[in-house]
């Protein structure tokens, strides 16, 4: 039976019990409108842990002033449902009054691998991530947190902050889950007209193009990235925020392909700004 916990108090003591009784936490924190990307974490979740805690929260730290945080799709009741079938044991739903009280004025920066990718098109987005996440491990104690590395850079992000930090987590990353046709789960798809939807199958076949030209011995980022472009822009209502060939733990960007290499890309389309991403190995 799945127990909705939405005090921060009674998620402590549900956790502490569980952790007396022996048994192992896995959580996997999301903002709700839930998909299939997000019940793959849930899963992984309940297959490895003993206890499953799910938090939905739509973080209002992390969206910029012009941001969709009015307009990010809420769909608690749809949420429950999922949950309930997927039999995990808690549902934290904890409010905004009580994660940030008045007078609330802490925060957790982490440095460098923050200034690239989403987080120069989206200022103070990760300080409100690694905040909310830091307050949720604090808060519900998990053994293992599941992130998706759709937010690839999200993910290093949380990694970073949990080694440099000392925290008792360990992070596990999962795949991405697509639509039939390529395109990644996102709750913001739903933001998607008619065209937008098709024009939003761009980015994933740009990635696959990208990727076939560096496993045909393409070595040159600038030629990559301009490939990419190319495929998206030709689509209609689409407007590219970034394109990165990078490293895929520093995101630092170089000329030549290297061994590993991650290409990550930002769209907007429509009204709807859609991430993917993709690692290259070169063979
Ligand atoms: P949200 O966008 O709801 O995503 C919750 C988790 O689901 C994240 O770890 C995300 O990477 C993962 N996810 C989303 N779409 C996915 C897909 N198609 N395949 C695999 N995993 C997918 O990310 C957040 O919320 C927030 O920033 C949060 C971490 C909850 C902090 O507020």
């Amino acid at each position: 039976m799945m127990e909705i916990i939405t005090s921060i108090g009674e998620m402590k003591t549900w956790s502490r019990r569980i952790r007396d009784e022996g048994k192992v936490i896995g959580l996997t924190p999301t903002m709700g409108c839930l998909h299939e990307g997000h019940l793959s974490l849930i899963k992984a979740s309940i297959t490895e842990c003993d206890s499953t805690v799910v938090s939905i929260f739509v973080n209002p730290t992390q969206f910029g002033p012009d941001e969709d945080l009015g307009s990010y799709p809420r769909t608690l009741e749809a949420d429950k449902e999922v949950l309930r079938s997927a039999d995990i044991d808690v549902l934290f739903l904890p409010t905004k009054e009580d994660l940030y009280p008045d007078g609330f004025q802490s925060f957790v920066e982490v440095d460098n691998k923050t200034k690239y990718l989403c987080g120069k098109s989206r200022p103070g987005f990760f300080r409100g991530v690694t905040t909310i996440v830091l307050k949720l491990f604090n808060i519900v104690n998990p053994d293992t947190a599941f992130f998706g590395e759709k937010d690839r850079q999200q993910l290093e992000v949380i990694r970073t902050m949990v080694r440099d930090l000392n925290l008792n987590v360990t992070v596990t990353g999962k795949p991405i889950v697509r639509e039939d046709d390529g395109l990644a789960m996102s709750s913001r798809n739903r933001y998607l007209s008619e065209e937008g939807r098709l024009s939003a199958r761009s980015l994933s076949q740009a990635l696959e193009t990208a990727q076939t030209s560096i496993e045909q011995g393409e070595r040159s980022t600038e030629t990559i990235r301009n490939k990419i472009r190319q495929m998206i822009e030709k689509r209609n209502g689409t407007e590219v925020d970034y394109i990165s060939v990078c490293d895929p733990e520093d995101f630092s960007e170089h000329k030549e392909i290297r061994s590993k290499t991650l290409i990550a890309l930002a769209v907007r389309v429509g009204n709807a700004r859609l991430i993917d991403n993709r690692i290259v190995e070169r063979t």
